[in-house]
C-alpha cells in the first residue's frame, strides 16, 4: 500500500530518534534558500488558521512557520506528521517556546491521515509527500483540506543539484561498503578475529591496502560531511587501533556503524527513486486536479549562486465551491 513499504520507515526512525535535526546533508544551505517559501506560504494564512505538515520529520518547516507566524502576531495551529518515530523536541536546537503551536505525532502515514474532511486551511510537505503512495496521498491531502484551503509542496527534483549530490554520495558509501571496500572489510576482518578464523583474516588482510587506497581517493571529491569518507575513515581508525579494545566492544562498535551506514544508504536510495522529473511533475499535477483541487503554480527552486535546480514546488488550492 505504501510506496516505499513499512521497512523503509525504520531508517527514518532511527535517523530522527539518533542522528539528526534535518533530513540531509547541504542542509544548512539549502535551507537558507528554501526557507522564504516556508515564511511565504505562512504569511497568506490567516489568523488563527489550522495547518498540517506531512512527513515532517523532525519539523524544520513546521516550527519555522510556527517561528515566522510568531513573529508576525499571528496565531497558528499546526498539526506535524510522520510515518517514522520522530523526535523533534529533543533534537532541534530551535524548539523553544514556539513548540506548544506545533503538535507533532510519529507513526502516522500520509495515506491514511486521522484528520476530518476540510480540517486544514493548509496542508503542505518538503521532501515528504513525493515519499508516499502519490493516488492515496493525493486522496488524503485533498480530503482533509478545506474549501479555499492551500497546498504546498516542495519536492525532491530528479536530475537537480540535491539529486545529483545524493547520487554521488550513494555510490561512493556504497564502494566502502562493497565486499573489499575499506568499511566492510574491516568488519569483516574483525568479526574473523573474533571467531578465531585465521585463515579469513589472513586473506581478507591481504585486501586492506587497496581498500585505504581506494578510500583515500574517494574522499579528494567528497565534501566534507560526506557518509563513505567518515565511515571509511572510522573503521580503519578503529582497526588500526584494535588493540587498545576488547574485542567484543569493536566488533559491537563496528556493528552500530554498520547499520547506521546501512540506514543511510537506504534513506539515498529511497530519495532517489521517489524524486520527480518534469513528467512526473505534471502527472502529480493531473493527479491534484483530479482530486478537485486547482493547480496555481509549479517552479523550480532554484540555487542564487549558480542557477542549479534544488527542488520543485508546487501550489494548489481547494477550490471554495469545491463539495
Ligand atoms: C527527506 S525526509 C523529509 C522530512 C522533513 N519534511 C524535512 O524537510 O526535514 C522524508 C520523510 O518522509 C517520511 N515518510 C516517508 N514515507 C512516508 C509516508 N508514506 N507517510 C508519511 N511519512 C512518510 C519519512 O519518515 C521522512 O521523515
Amino acid at each position: 500500500m505504501h510506496s516505499l513499504g513499512k521497512d523503509a520507515i525504520v531508517h527514518w526512525t532511527a535517523y530522527w530518534q539518533f542522528e539528526s535535526k534535518a533530513s540531509g546533508p547541504q542542509r544548512p544551505l539549502l535551507d537558507l534558500i528554501i526557507e522564504p517559501v516556508w515564511f511565504e506560504f505562512t504569511d497568506v494564512l490567516a489568523d488563527g488558521a489550522k495547518v498540517l505538515d506531512v512527513a515532517t520529520g523532525n519539523g524544520p518547516v513546521a516550527l519555522s512557520c510556527a517561528q515566522r507566524a510568531r513573529a508576525n502576531r499571528k496565531r497558528l495551529h499546526i498539526d506535524a506528521v510522520d510515518a517514522a518515530g520522530i523526535s523533534p523536541p529533543n533534537q532541534l536546537p530551535y524548539s523553544d517556546g514556539h513548540l506548544p503551536t506545533v503538535k507533532f505525532q510519529g507513526g502516522i502515514w500520509l495515506e491514511e491521515l486521522p484528520f476530518q474532511n476540510d480540517e486544514f486551511d493548509g496542508v503542505m510537505s518538503q521532501y515528504g509527500f513525493e515519499y508516499a503512495d502519490e493516488q492515496q496521498a493525493v486522496a488524503e491531502v485533498s480530503r482533509v483540506l478545506a474549501p479555499g484551503g492551500r497546498l504546498r509542496l516542495v519536492i525532491h527534483a530528479r536530475d537537480g543539484a540535491v539529486w545529483k549530490d545524493i547520487g554521488d554520495r550513494n555510490r561512493r558509501l556504497n564502494a566502502v561498503m562493497a565486499d573489499d571496500g575499506a568499511v566492510n572489510l574491516v568488519r569483516t576482518l574483525v568479526q574473523a578475529q573474533q571467531k578465531g578464523d585465521a585463515k579469513l583474516f589472513e586473506s581478507k588482510l591481504k585486501h586492506l591496502s587497496s581498500a585505504v587506497k581506494d578510500a583515500e581517493k574517494l574522499a579528494v571529491d567528497a565534501p566534507p560531511d560526506d557518509s563513505a569518507v567518515f565511515y571509511s575513515r572510522e573503521f580503519l581508525y578503529v582497526f588500526m587501533n584494535r588493540q587498545q579494545y576488547k574485542i567484543s566492544e569493536l566488533l559491537q562498535s563496528l556493528e552500530d556503524g554498520w547499520k547506521h551506514a546501512v540506514g543511510t544508504s537506504s534513506r539515498y536510495e529511497q530519495m532517489l527513486q521517489v524524486a520527480k522529473s518534469a513528467e512526473e511533475m505534471s502527472g502529480l499535477c493531473e493527479n491534484l486536479k483530479a482530486a478537485g483541487l486547482a493547480i496555481a503554480a509549479v517552479r523550480q527552486i532554484c540555487d542564487p549562486a549558480n542557477g542549479a535546480q534544488i527542488a520543485w514546488q508546487l501550489d494548489a488550492v481547494k477550490p471554495s465551491s469545491a463539495g
